[in-house]
Order: structure tokens, then sequence, then C-alpha cells
């Protein structure tokens, strides 16, 4: 069956979240789990035992299992590019010749690590990590995350071509003390490339020796970034299969490798590996992923949620709301099936969020007494990453778990400007600390996550077409004598006459 059927979802008794508590005291043991270090916490949000019960239904006519199966074993999954999705392999959950091939570029990265650290490139106190996108946002995760923890190098992670971007990082790091990695994937995309170009003529201005011999190229396609003038021996390969916004596992995990240290970086991928142990070898009842997505879909399918909040209520974790977005937007934001199919009725949710207890004090009144339903997901750690009063890290915590309950409860006032409805649901994903593993294991459960709502959905979530037309429209703009509607026109002939 290549589209889900939600009648039986669409057919469900809505009861108000007080309701389900009060008639169900077994109802938060059947909706958490605890995995890695990660206690789950769907029991305030309106699934219950018969909706799990319907979503498996649906699960088994989609064939989630048969298709975690095929993700796993390397089959040609991403049926629409022709390849398989071997993220998986990276932590050594996946394909026996895929796992020994990644282990044998992450042995080429340790070398190059251990080379660096040995100053064989010189003096090095800054990495400039240039890529966009998949090659970006996840180690700009783990660096933010993680790196206040390891005091070794300064990492700026540079994405957007606009220049203000690469000239912050260029007034804060010394050319002779610089290492820049050139993270790419196709090793074609105009913003990085050209970001990469001036990174090499601020390290030939700044009077840098051998500016290419401080260049890192982190890749799919070895071949271009060898053209482009990156020595082989400092070429980081990673298989073409596993996909951009999947790709933190791979060579393009070089900057955290480097800050965190081979040591944390092994940790990483030792947590989502236990997440992908998780994921594929639980019933799917108990399985956190796949109870994530049954919430997820439940609020799309049967309450017509046009979007979901994430909140960290934690500074570390303040980018996991942008990372989420390319993970869970750029996966599943399709119309139609693998099979090229329009799908009848919402697929992904817009993922949004922000940072607690700030959002608090800015967006929080939409989510209580607003006219949209948004299912909000807190992130929090019980373990503060600071050393100050203990009451900070306290009232960080109270704070997420006061939302949950007040999103929940409401309460009644006779002046309808002071009454808050409740009944608005939340997730809590509770981390013992925050850390390489731990964060590994959120990361790949977030994943997995995200394959699960694309396997009910029947989408191919590796592939990414919709990002392609404005790229080719910027190159046509860019190149001049195209026609453009009147406004494009008129915007293009004001910026450059
Ligand atoms: O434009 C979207 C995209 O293809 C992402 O999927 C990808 O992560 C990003 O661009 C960067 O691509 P590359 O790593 O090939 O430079």
């Amino acid at each position: 069956m290549a589209t889900p059927d939600w009648s039986a979802i669409r057919a469900l008794e809505d009861k108000p979240l007080t309701a389900l508590f009060a008639e169900d005291p077994g109802r938060l043991d059947r909706l958490s789990a605890e995995v890695s270090g990660i206690r789950f916490d769907w029991s305030k949000t309106h699934l219950t035992a018969e909706a799990v019960a319907a979503f498996a239904g649906i699960a088994e006519s989609m064939d989630l299992t048969g298709k975690r199966d095929a993700l796993y074993a390397g089959e040609t999954i991403n049926v629409t590019e022709g390849r398989a999705a071997e993220h998986g392999a990276e932590r050594g959950e996946g394909a026996p010749e895929s796992v020994v091939q990644a282990r044998m570029f992450h042995a080429r990265m340790r070398g190059l690590i251990d080379a660096i650290e040995a100053e064989a490139l010189g003096p090095v106190r800054h990495i400039l990590h240039i890529g966009i996108g998949g090659s970006a946002l996840g180690p700009d995760l783990l660096v933010d995350a993680l790196g206040r923890d390891y005091d070794r190098y300064d990492v700026a992670i540079v994405s957007n071509v606009d220049g203000v971007a690469i000239e912050d990082a260029m007034d804060r790091f010394d050319p002779q003390a610089t290492i820049v990695a050139i993270a790419s994937k196709t090793f074609t995309t105009t913003e990085t490339l050209l970001n990469a170009q001036s990174a090499l003529s601020w390290l030939q201005a700044g009077g840098v020796e051998d500016p290419y011999g401080r260049m890192v190229a982190l890749t799919a396609a070895p071949d271009k970034a060898v053209e482009w003038g990156i020595d082989e021996t400092r070429v980081l390969p990673f298989s073409e299969s596993v996909g951009g916004r999947y790709s933190l596992w791979s060579s393009i995990g070089f900057p955290a490798a480097l800050a965190l240290g081979w040591d944390a970086f092994e940790e990483l991928l030792e947590g989502a590996a236990e997440m992908d142990r998780h994921f594929r070898f639980t019933e799917l009842s108990k399985n956190a992923p796949v109870l994530a997505a049954f919430a997820d879909l439940y609020y799309t399918q049967k309450r017509g949620c046009e979007t979901r909040a994430v909140f960290a209520y934690d500074q570390r974790l303040k980018l996991l709301p942008s990372y989420l977005q390319q993970l869970e937007m750029e996966s599943n934001g399709k119309r139609v099936t693998a099979e090229g199919e329009p799908i009848d009725g919402p697929t992904a949710p817009i993922t949004w969020g922000g940072v607690g207890t700030d959002a608090q004090h800015a967006v929080f009144q939409l989510l209580h007494q607003g006219t949209h339903l948004v299912p909000v997901e807190f992130v929090a750690s019980i373990e503060a990453g600071d050393a100050q009063d203990p009451d900070h890290h306290r009232q960080l915590l109270v704070n997420a778990f006061a939302q949950g309950a007040a999103l929940m409860a409401g309460r009644g006032h006779a002046d309808a400007a002071r009454a808050y409805p409740g009944d608005r649901p939340s997730s809590t994903l509770l981390l013992d600390r925050v850390d390489p593993r731990t964060l590994g294991a959120l990361i790949a459960f977030y994943e997995a996550r995200t394959f699960a709502n694309a396997a009910m959905l029947g989408i191919n979530p590796f592939d990414q077409f919709g990002v392609e037309l404005g790229k080719e429209m910027a190159k046509a703009a860019d190149r001049g004598g195209q026609d453009f509607d009147a406004s494009t026109s008129d915007l293009i002939a004001r910026a450059f006459g």
C-alpha cells in the first residue's frame, strides 16, 4: 500500500488529557520509555492504548518494520535517487561492508586529527569550518552543545554566503593558526565554494606560506575537492549513501571530533548506535522513535496541527530546533509518495521552537491562549551544565515542567481574557546529562522518528528536490539575460542596475 488510511485515527474519541489521566492509572508507564540516558514522556499527549493500537495497524499496513529493516540492511530505499541511506553504518549499525567502509573513513579522519594535534600541519588554535545545511547544522550543534566542556580549539562554523558571516570568523582568528575545513557532500554548493575561495585568499593575505596545506575537505566527491586544489592526503571522504542532513557522524563531524577529541566523537557514535539498536529491535508499542511518530501523526492527521514546537530548556541545546528544522522539514516536507502518488492530507508539520525559559517570555502566550493547537516538546537535562548557584538549573527545570503542566491543566476564569483553555499537549525528553553519548542518542532518536513518520506517510525522506528550483533561478539571475516576472526583474534592476 502506497498511502496510509487514517480513518481509524480520525474515528478515535476525543477526550481531554486530564480525563485520560484520571481514568487510566497506568498511563504514565505505558506512554513513557527510558533509552540511552533519556526519559521520554508522552503521557501529556492525547495518545491512548487504543490510538497506539490503531497506529500499530497502520504501521503494519505501511510496512514500517520492513522499511526499517531495509534501511539498516543498506537496501536502495532512497528510490528517487537510486541509493541506500547509510548513516547507521557510520555508527556500526548497517550492512557489514558499509560498516567496514565507514570504519576505514573514520580511521582516515582520526589519522588527520592525530597529525593536527601533533602540529604536523603547523600550530593550530582555530578551526574554520565552511559548509551549509547538513554540512553545517550538525557540527554546529555538536560544537555548541559540548564544546564548552573541552578546551581544545576555537571553532567557527560559517554557512551563509553573506560575507559578514566569514568576516566575523576572520576577525576572530589568526590565519597562521587556522585550519580551514571545507564541508560539502557534493563539492558543488555555490555558497560553500565562494566562502572557501575567500578563506583561501584570507590565508594568502595573512602570509600563510602554503595556504592549500592548511585546508581540509570533507566530502563524498573527493575528486572534485582535489580538482579544487586540496591535496588528496587532506581529503576526508564519506559515502555517497550518507545523506547531507544525516552526515554529522561521518567526516562532516570533523570539527567536532577535533574540538572534542576522538574519544568523545566515539562516545557520540556509540550513543547513536544504542538508539539504533533500540529502534531496530524493540516492539512498536515500546519503541521511543515510533511512539513519538505516532504522537506526531495523531496531531497532524487527527487534529489538523500545522506546526510542532521544540523548546530546549538548556542553553547548550539552543541550536537543536534549527537542526531539527532541516532534519524534519527537508526530509518529510513532501507532497507525493516515494512512488510519486499525490498524498491526500498533511505530511510534515512545520518544526519551530527556541530555548527556555526565554521563549516563555516571547511565544508561549500563543501556545497557552492562541487559536492554534501546537504540540510542544520540552528537552531538558537533569544535570546542570554550569557551576553557578544550583538555583539557576532548578529554576530552568521547574519552569519546563510547570509549562507542560499548565498547558495541560489550563485554568478557568470569569474574565475570558484571563482564562486558559488547557488540554494542550506536550511531550518531555529528560536527559540524564548533556554529554557526547546522550547527545548521540538524542540525535539518532530524532533521525529514527523522522524515518518512522516518513514510512507511515509513504514518503521518501532522503531526497530534497524542492530546493533545486530556487538554486537554478539564482544562477539564472546571476547570469542575467533571463526573463523573470516583473517584480523579480525590478528587484534585480534595483540591486545591480
Ligand atoms: O540545498 C540543500 C542541500 O542539498 C542540503 O540537503 C545539504 O545538506 C546542503 O544543500 C549542502 O549540500 P553540500 O553538502 O553538497 O554542500
